[in-house]
């Protein structure tokens, strides 16, 4: 239970390090993210890893192979956060294989492959309203126009990393090569373990996702003066919209997802003024993409029929798109012997979250363990709960995946 109650403990001194007392927030580029930053670094460096942040502000922990042409095998997960989150998501990923490290490394123990464990900065895309920022890059798939995008105070991505310390023209060599797999440990975020009377599961597949940012332009009058006949209230139009895409979903339902997590009056409205322009947000999720790629389509023309009979322009900006990504089956297999070795029937399922090991799934095989969620399954909230018991068994069957670990023979 040591490891367990450790990484638990660690968790809860990295939940203290937030830009909102009282709640967990820590966002990208930010001095809370740099404060946790040193803080693993430091973790990692006492299991016995060189640890250092990168060009990005991701922290990388190396724990050398065997031989110095060892492949490499990746591991990590996000030290960002969403606004008001849980203490496990992510943060579990990146503390559950340090643990790993320095068992093996109290034992002498080298592996036949290099081992790193990342603290990605960013994968929940909070302060640009771009994801997974860190993995991309790592996985060679960085956009450099990501660099202009935007915080809400204006600043950009390019001058936030300058400021943080990184390096913008540093950020192509991050790409790595000689990657044999890359493999995650995280938190369910759902009910399924929980259900089931399971610690761990393997993950099957992790659903692909568009994120859309929508604006409705209507026209601003008094709330007392214009005839209901004639109004072009653009909340009203969006709020139409909002239930049109919760109507589409729930009929496909097992298939597909999807949720506006941001609705907003732009400029934040007044009670005696009509609604002038709205922005909203919308996630609509897969494991399948042809049904979500149909989905996206639908929804959208459902939109534009509600804004034409409503008398108000829609702007329909599909800003990020991520295919599903099937786990390896070989790597699911070796993930289920680890389970099993525990005295525990493997379970498999899938994910419904993003995670940063979709952004590797070009580049190299991946696979991921889940742990058990309590209260429900209930992430990106702060009632997000893990027993250290489950913190103990996953990482004791991360040890026996990495102790018995064999590459992949071919790619899926
Ligand atoms: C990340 O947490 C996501 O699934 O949005
Ligand atoms: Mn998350
Ligand atoms: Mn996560």
């Amino acid at each position: 239970m040591t490891l367990g109650r450790d990484i638990l403990r660690q968790a809860d001194e990295l939940a203290a390090i937030t830009e909102a007392p009282g709640r967990i927030t820590r966002s990208y580029l930010t001095p809370q993210h740099r404060e946790a930053g040193e803080r693993i670094r430091a973790w990692m460096r006492e299991a016995g890893m060189d640890a250092d942040f990168d060009a990005l502000g991701n922290v990388v922990g190396r724990y050398a192979g065997a031989t110095d042409d060892a492949p490499l095998l990746l591991t990590g997960s996000h030290m960002d956060s969403v606004v008001d989150a849980g203490r496990y998501d992510g943060l579990f990923g990146v503390l559950s294989p340090i643990a790993c490290v320095r068992e093996l490394h109290a034992r002498g123990r080298r592996l036949p492959f290099a081992f790193e464990v990342v603290a990605f900065g960013d994968e929940e895309g909070v302060r640009f309203g771009v994801s997974m920022i860190g993995s991309r890059a790592l996985a060679g798939r960085f956009d450099p126009a990501m660099l202009d995008k935007r915080d809400a105070s204006g600043v950009t991505m390019r001058d936030a990393l300058v400021a943080f310390g990184g390096d913008p023209a540093a950020i192509p060599s991050l790409r790595r090569g000689n990657v044999v797999a890359y493999v995650e440990s995280h938190i369910e975020q759902g009910p399924v373990l929980l259900d089931a009377g399971r610690p761990v599961g393997v993950v099957t597949s992790i659903a692909g996702s568009t994120r859309v940012r929508v604006r409705i332009d209507g026209l601003a009058g008094h709330a007392g003066t214009v005839p209901m006949g004639s109004r072009q209230d653009a909340l009203a139009a969006a709020s139409e919209m909002v239930l049109a895409i919760e109507r589409h979903c729930s009929e496909r339902a097992g298939t597909l997802v999807g949720t506006v997590g941001k609705l907003a009056v732009v400029g934040g409205g007044a009670i005696n003024v009509i609604p002038g322009a709205v922005e909203f947000t919308v996630d609509l999720r897969s494991g399948d993409d042809a049904k979500r790629l149909a989905a996206v389509a639908d929804v959208e023309a459902q939109c534009r029929a509600i804004a034409g009979r409503r008398r108000v322009k829609l702007a329909w900006d599909a800003f990020f798109e991520l295919s599903a990504a099937p786990c390896d089956r070989a790597l699911q297999s070796q993930w289920a012997r680890s389970i099993a070795a525990q005295g525990i029937e493997p379970m498999y399922l899938p994910s419904g979250a993003g995670h940063d090991a979709m952004e590797f799934a070009a580049l190299a095989p991946i696979a991921m363990l889940f742990v058990r969620c309590g209260n429900g399954g209930i992430s990106h909230h702060p009632s997000e709960t893990m027993t250290a018991e489950d913190a103990d068994l996953a990482t004791r069957v991360f040890l026996h995946f990495l102790e018995h670990f064999e590459p992949p023979p071919v790619r899926r």
